[in-house]
């Protein structure tokens, strides 16, 4: 693996037009992430958070400015090309699902893997720890449309992850949860993390941002605050009721 990071963005912009006028909602954004780091981002409601990282899944074309990956230009691939990318490289899990209905929750998991060259055992034994690391494991033979919103949130976050993805962006992934779903939630992605995956997620949620090693702050489209949060402040696993002790 090289050691370009994962992602770069140089001067990226996305002004959206609403019925002729524009509205910028990414404003020139330089951020460079490098591999294996957990960055989360934070910020009011409108501030582009969603609109960056649907960029950098290629869901939604920018304006200017230029996005790399791991040393290759990509912000002028084709539809087809992002989406080998994706299949390849990224996990996604946005604030629309996209389940597959007629699909069980199980070929919804298994389908990402099965899909980058798994065998149908590795799948099967992928999709297994995935839900059962999150709870759904007797949600396996449903329809994802029969399941609460928050359990479809959790079958997105298994299914992203299904690749082994080398970079999973995830567009607060704990929106909709409990907190003991958010828990598990945090144990799976902090265990992702250890395995060297690199993640981007935005959230509003003080708890998921304190396992993040970076967090970086949007307003009005633009980094206004960027910092490494030291290892003794972050939240120790599992303990979600505790109190964050403050060292140094
Ligand atoms: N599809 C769209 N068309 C027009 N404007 C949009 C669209 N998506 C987002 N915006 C606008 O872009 C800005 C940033 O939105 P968004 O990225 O969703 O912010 P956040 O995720 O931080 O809440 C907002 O002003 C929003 O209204
Ligand atoms: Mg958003």
């Amino acid at each position: 693996m090289s050691n370009d990071p994962v992602v770069r963005t140089v001067n990226l912009v996305k002004i959206y037009q609403n019925g002729g006028v524009p509205v910028p909602a990414v404003r020139g954004i330089d951020l460079s992430v490098e591999p294996g780091s957990f960055t989360a981002i934070t910020g009011p409601s409108g501030s582009g958070k969603s609109t960056l990282v649907h960029m950098l899944g290629g869901l939604d074309p920018r304006t200017s400015g230029e996005i790399w990956m791991s040393g290759k230009r990509v912000d002028t691939l084709s539809e087809s090309a992002w989406a080998l990318l994706r299949r390849e490289r990224i996990g996604l899990v946005f604030q629309f699902f996209n389940l597959i209905g007629n699909m069980t929750v199980a070929d919804n998991v298994e389908l990402p893997a099965l899909l980058a060259g798994a065998t149908p055992r590795e799948a099967r034994e992928r999709r297994e720890y995935l839900l059962g690391e999150l709870g759904l494991a007797d949600r396996a033979d449903d329809s994802p449309t029969r399941l609460a919103g928050g359990e479809q949130q959790r079958v997105a976050l298994a299914r992203a992850l299904a690749n082994r993805p080398s970079l999973l962006l995830a567009d607060e992934p704990t929106g909709n949860l409990d907190s003991r779903n958010t828990r598990d939630v945090l144990r799976l992605l902090s265990q992702v993390h250890k395995d060297g995956q690199t993640i981007i997620m935005v959230t509003h949620d003080a708890r998921v941002a304190s396992l993040a090693d970076r967090l970086v702050t949007l307003l009005d489209g633009q980094i206004v605050d960027d910092g490494s949060i030291p290892a003794p402040r972050r939240r120790p696993l599992g303990r979600a009721g505790d109190v964050i002790e403050l060292h140094g």
